[in-house]
């Protein structure tokens, strides 16, 4: 093989695929590798003209610290002492340290490091809460993790990671805990979260739920004319749904045999239609599942869910028919659903951290108290393991540093979810919402642009589908996409032929992605594989509810160990809220079919041409 191929398109491959702007006066050469310093250019403003702006926004900044710092919220003080101690970036010995390392290490080749040490696997592996994460197939040595390690200390992954575990209000622009580690602890713990035991609450809420759900599952409840409920319809949208949504999916061998599990999150009425024309209203039970109660898509659908079901049935039967999952008390019963059939939750439970929560009623009802028990057992394991174990051999604070160190240092931009695991076929966009609405932001802690780039897009679907669609891109082309392979070892089902080439197509992936055939010289260039390309491999017993709980905590605890590394509130959404109102707005003006005046040509004229298909 042509070593210029390879060499040219490894290259291409590490300067590729980044929005940061290079600058040149910062290039370095590295063997044969040209390999820039990134340096973010920020909201497209640049040269003398940034400087300043960044000099006057600091000056705002610190006149308002100067202000938080006399006269801090009672409660925030510890976590904004501790985020105070974190170094900016710019000034960090870990962050330079790694920095220079990398310069080296980009030039490594990944079959040579696993030639040099026949140990490889075994010294970069880490076992905790029955999984496996074999993270050798990167560019990584002993030295190296001991850098991110250092970096990760610095940025104070241990004292920011205890600080949440206490419940210290760490979601600072909102100033909540983020507290969902408690949901899983086993019964019997007490946890007092600002003087009241907030354990008691959860097992009480959850004995509830506890209840309700045997009653969907002995048929004891019943429907408006006197029949069990079959179909269980969860309305609800982002961590409202996307958490139900994927564990049903994941654990669907476990589920109750007579029990159907819908998903209604989308407001367009497309999707409600095909629902509810194919459902029976004597026989279905809404869920509506809002943390605010007051989610658009949410509560349309649920408007048209209730209106549905009173086409068939009396206002008396709705009890029987919807319940509800909130912090919002006075919002579900200003919507007719009477406290007494909602499961409430709490404002230290993000969204996008909430299956554990009573928003995870779906999956209860569809596989039993015992099996929910065992899940949530399995994300406190791995709990124990992230509060406990050392940083170098943490699970998910070595996944938190191996994406870091490809986002950071090889210009990396997206990262690839790769589950050869049908029933997980949801996990990507979970891991969607998880990762990109946590740490898809442009601010740090104290509100200056960050100087390193983000949360990477993260994108997947289940293997073997996507090797024959996308992974061409992943083995030739010019992007160097992360991937993390999940694969289970034992199959619910009794097809162990498609399980075993199930498994060797994950296996074969990450060994085809990392050697290549570069040795290979006599291929034209269309058939060399470059290789030299990362990947993780997680393994599961199997897709159990222990293993799936601990899967869910694992990216959980990674996110936010990210989310501390890059010096951002993992668990505030403040990206989201822009769209929300306008797209509030440009409804009132469609629904009043008023003259549009306030927006932009392109928009007010799409405005004008909606207004007139939709006349009647
Ligand atoms: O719009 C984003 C978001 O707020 C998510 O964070 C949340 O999971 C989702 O919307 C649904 O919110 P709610 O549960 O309040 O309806």
């Amino acid at each position: 093989m042509n070593k210029d191929v390879v060499n040219r398109t490894t290259n291409e491959i590490f300067r590729e695929g980044t929005t940061c702007h290079y600058e040149p006066s910062r290039r370095q050469n590295v063997k044969n590798y040209e390999i820039d310093v990134l340096t973010p250019d920020y909201f497209g403003i640049s040269g003398a003209g940034i400087i300043w702006v960044e000099r006057a926004i600091a000056l705002v900044i610190r006149c308002l610290s100067l202000v938080c710092c006399i006269f801090p919220a009672p409660k925030d003080r510890h976590v904004k002492s501790t985020l105070a101690r974190t170094p900016s970036e710019s000034i960090s010995p870990a962050l330079s340290a790694l920095s220079q390392h990398a310069t080296e290490a980009r030039s490594w080749i990944l079959g040579d490091l696993f030639r040099q040490d026949t140990q490889r696997a075994r010294a970069f592996s880490i076992e905790a809460a029955g999984l496996l994460l074999d993270f050798s197939k990167n560019h990584l040595s002993q030295d190296t993790l001991q850098l991110l390690t250092d970096f990760a200390r610095e940025r104070g992954v241990e004292t920011l990671r205890d600080a949440m575990l206490a419940g210290e209000r760490i979601n600072t622009t909102e100033h909540r805990a983020a507290l969902h580690t408690c949901l899983r602890q086993p019964p019997g713990t007490s946890f007092i979260f600002e003087g009241h035991d907030i354990s008691a609450d959860i097992q009480t809420v959850l004995s509830r739920m506890s209840a309700f759900a045997e009653k969907i599952r002995d048929g004891s409840w019943k429907g408006f004319n006197g029949q069990r409920i079959t179909d269980i319809v969860n309305i609800g949208i982002g961590g409202s749904d996307l958490g139900p949504a994927m564990t049903c999916a994941a654990l669907r061998t476990y589920a109750h045999p007579d029990l159907r599990l819908h998903f209604l999150s989308n407001v367009d009425g497309h999707a409600t239609d095909a629902l509810l024309s194919a459902l029976n209203p004597q026989t279905t039970l809404f869920i509506v599942a809002s943390k605010t109660f007051t989610t658009m898509e949410t509560m349309r659908n649920a408007e048209a869910a209730r209106t549905w079901l009173l086409q068939h049935a009396q206002a008396a039967d709705l009890p029987k028919h919807f319940v509800a999952v909130s912090t919002n008390t006075d919002a579900v019963r200003e919507f007719g659903i009477d406290p007494v059939n909602m499961f409430p939750f709490w404002d230290w439970v993000g969204g996008r951290y909430s299956i554990w929560s009573a928003i995870g009623l779906p999956l209860l009802i569809a596989i039993g108290i015992e099996a929910f028990r065992a899940f949530l057992a399995g994300a406190h394991r791995m709990d124990e393991h992230f509060r406990t174990a050392p940083l170098g051999s943490n699970m998910p604070v070595v996944l938190a540093l191996t994406g870091f160190w490809y986002r950071q240092f090889f210009g990396t931009t997206s990262q690839l979810i790769a589950p050869y695991h049908q029933d997980l076929h949801l996990f990507p966009a979970y891991l969607q919402q998880l990762e990109m609405e946590s740490n898809g932001k442009q601010v740090t802690h104290d509100g200056k642009p960050v100087s390193m780039p983000t949360a990477p897009v993260t994108w997947g679907s289940v293997g073997t589908n996507g090797q024959h669609a996308y992974f061409q891109l992943l083995h030739q082309g010019t992007d160097l996409i992360p991937v993390d392979f999940i694969i289970a070892l034992k199959p619910e089902h009794p097809y162990q032929d498609q399980h075993k080439a199930l498994l060797a197509n994950a296996l074969a992936q990450a060994e085809a992605l990392m050697s290549g055939n570069a040795s290979d010289s006599a291929l034209p260039p269309h058939r060399v594989f470059t290789g030299n390309r990362p990947s993780n491999m997680l393994v599961l017993p199997a897709l159990d509810p222990a293993s799936l709980g601990a899967l869910i905590a694992l990216y959980e605890h990674k996110t936010f160990v990210q989310g501390v590394l890059w010096n951002i509130n993992s668990f505030d959404q403040w990206g989201v809220e822009l769209g929300k109102t306008l797209a509030q707005r440009i409804l009132d003006e469609l629904t009043d079919a008023a003259p549009v005046t306030a927006h932009d040509s392109s928009t007010a004229n799409l405005i004008t041409r909606i207004q007139n298909a939709l006349k009647p």
